[in-house]
This record gives C-alpha cells, structure tokens and sequence, in this order.
C-alpha cells in the first residue's frame, strides 16, 4: 500500500504542524511504502519572492529529516523535481468539471472576501490530483481541510478512467489526520502563520524563550490557584510531556503560589529538551548540503520512475502519439 502525502513550503514549520502532521507522517514511514514531498508548485500561488521560495523549500527538507524522515523507509522529493506531474495535470483538466473546481474552497473563500483570484489557484486541486494520481497512491493522509481536494482527486480519477473506458488510475483514499492535538498558538488562538502567532520548529534559544514568554494567559495572581484546562501554556506542555509530569504541573497550577511566568519556563526546559536531537541532527545536515543534496536526487529519481509509468498509461489510454525518446540536435 502506498501512502503520500505533500506540505507546502510557505515558511517556516510550526509546533502545530509537527503535532497535527509532520509527526504522523513520520510515524507512518515504518508501516507502509510513503512518498513525502515538499509542494514548492503549490506555493507559487502564493509566495512570489523567489528567494523565499527556494529557501523554504531547503528548510522544510532539512526539518522532516532532522524531525525523523528516514530517506530509507520513505521517499521524500519536491514536487518540481516531477515534470511528469505537470504533464499529468493537463491531461486531468481536460476532464475536470468546472462546477467541481468552483466549489473548492481556496478558491472560494478568496473570493467571497472580493480578492482577485488567478487561475493557478482555482486548479490548484488539479494538480493535487496529479500528485496522488501520478505515484498509484492508495492513501493521503491530510487534515481535514484538504479531504475535499482528496473527494475532487477521486471524482477526476474515475471520470478519466470511464471516459477512457481503462483503469489507468488508482482511486486514494483520504485518512483524516489527528487533529485533536489543535496547537494553540500564543495567542491562544489556533496556531497557523496567517494568525502570525506560531512558535517556529528551531527557534534560537533565546527567541524561543522570549516568544514562550509572551504567551497570553489570564491574570490570577501568583498566590491563587490557577485552571490548568484553559491555559495555553498548560496545553502546549501536554504536547510534550508524559501523564505523569502533566499531573505534576496540573496540581501545582491548582495548589497557588506559582506564576505564569515559572509555568513558562517548565514549558521552555521540555520543549527545547524534545526537540534536541533534531536540532542536532538539522546543523549537522545544514552544513552538508550536498547529502541533502543527494537525499532529494535519490527521492526524485525513485519518485519518477513510478510516475514515468502512471504518466505512460495516461498517454496511451487517451491517444497521445508515441514519445520521442530524445531532442533532436
Ligand atoms: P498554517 O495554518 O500555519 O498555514 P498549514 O495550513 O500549512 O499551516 O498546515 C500544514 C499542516 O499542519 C496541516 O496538515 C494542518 O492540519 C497542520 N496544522 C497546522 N496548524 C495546526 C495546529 N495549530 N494544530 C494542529 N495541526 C495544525
Ligand atoms: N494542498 C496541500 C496543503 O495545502 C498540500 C498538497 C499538495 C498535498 N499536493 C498534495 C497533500 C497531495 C496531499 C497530497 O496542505
């Protein structure tokens, strides 16, 4: 069974996108055959400084490796290194149904709010498709927000297929991510880069320390009893920390005589202590960039052996002339 699933490298990776996704894909590896990838071609509809772009797509592989991605269980590339999944989704539009795309919320929500919408976005879940299609997924897990790009994958799929009167693509299945683990950010808010209150993945100590600090909390005074439940800063430190030592600090909130601030300072010494190693492993890979290099070469050139295949049962079932294997001189 293949899993895959993509993340786009619109900036920096959060505590909420570890909990609520990186860290289940991770998970994942060891079970099943998984294909990672970094969606660089889907964060062109919205990053359009070129140095932004190639800079958060090189984070976002040094983070899923330094986090745990194990380049011999999984298969991680980017997204643009697969000219053949660009191929695939014009093939995919000429039977896509307009009415499908319309009701897609990207696109929508852009422009229920009157904002000029271009047409990368509106066919954005084209090119989704293409992504699961092109590789014969069986199952995407994503949240829950883009199970309806997974139902759009399918609809294409099946309508290709009958069109065609061939089976040439597999039908995926969305798996919907944990998402009970919603991370508040310090706001208290849902952490997300829109709402500009995230706590990034390898902050410097200091910043981390200085951004934890800042988390918004209810003003008790130190000497009363505090609720554990409603605290930010308590259900940020449920994320990392065993039941035991949740219970701990649970009844030191109840009991009085602590203030935020040492409440904090707890949630900094397990954070920065979690993510340790990674941080480790991420200089240690930071500075080598050609392994990083080679990791994501490998990646791709597995990744486009499976999609050459995929790609050549579309041609053929559609009527695509032969190929030329090369350009003439
Ligand atoms: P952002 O909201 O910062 O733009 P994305 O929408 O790119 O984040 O999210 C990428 C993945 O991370 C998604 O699978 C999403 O469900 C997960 N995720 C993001 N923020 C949170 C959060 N606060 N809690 C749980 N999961 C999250
Ligand atoms: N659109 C997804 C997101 O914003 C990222 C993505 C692109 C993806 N292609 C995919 C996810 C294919 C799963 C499968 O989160």
């Amino acid at each position: 069974m293949r899993v895959l699933s993509g993340i786009q490298p619109t900036g920096r990776f959060h505590w909420g996108n570890y909990f609520g996704a990186i860290r289940q894909y991770i998970d994942l590896q060891h079970n099943e055959q998984a294909f990672y990838f970094i969606a660089d071609l889907h964060a062109l509809t919205t990053i359009r400084d070129p140095q932004h772009l190639r800079d958060y797509t090189q984070y976002a592989a040094l983070d899923l490796l330094a986090l745990g991605l194990d380049p011999s269980h999984a298969t991680l590339f980017v997204q643009s290194d697969i000219p053949e999944v660009t191929e695939l989704t014009w093939l995919l539009m000429t039977v896509t149904q307009m009415h499908l795309l319309e009701k897609c919320h990207a696109y929508k929500d852009k422009r229920a709010k009157g904002l000029p919408a271009d047409a990368g976005l509106f066919t954005y879940p084209v090119l989704m498709a293409a992504d699961i299609l092109l590789y014969d997924s069986d199952v995407v897990p994503v949240g829950s927000d883009q199970v309806q790009h997974v139902e759009v994958t399918r609809d294409v799929a099946q309508r290709f297929n009958t069109i065609f009167n061939k089976e040439v693509f597999v039908l995926p299945n969305a798996r919907t991510l944990d998402e009970s683990a919603k991370v508040p950010g310090v706001d208290g808010e849902k952490m997300s880069k829109s709402y500009n209150n995230t706590v990034d993945l390898f902050e410097p100590e200091n910043k981390l320390r200085k951004k934890l600090m800042s988390i918004k909390t209810d003003s008790t005074p130190v000497e009363e009893a505090k609720n554990p439940d409603t605290c930010s800063v308590f259900a940020l430190y449920k994320l990392f920390s065993s039941p035991e030592r949740q219970s701990e600090l649970a009844a030191r909130y109840r009991a009085g005589g602590m203030g935020y601030g040492e409440a904090k300072q707890e949630l900094f010494e397990i954070a920065w202590q979690f993510f340790a190693e990674a941080r480790t492993r991420r200089e240690k890979l930071a500075a080598d960039p050609s392994t990083l290099r080679d990791i994501l070469k490998d990646g791709a050139e597995r990744a486009r052996r499976k999609a050459a295949e995929v790609l050549d049962r579309a041609r053929k079932a559609c009527g695509l002339y032969g190929r030329i294997k090369a350009a003439p001189k």
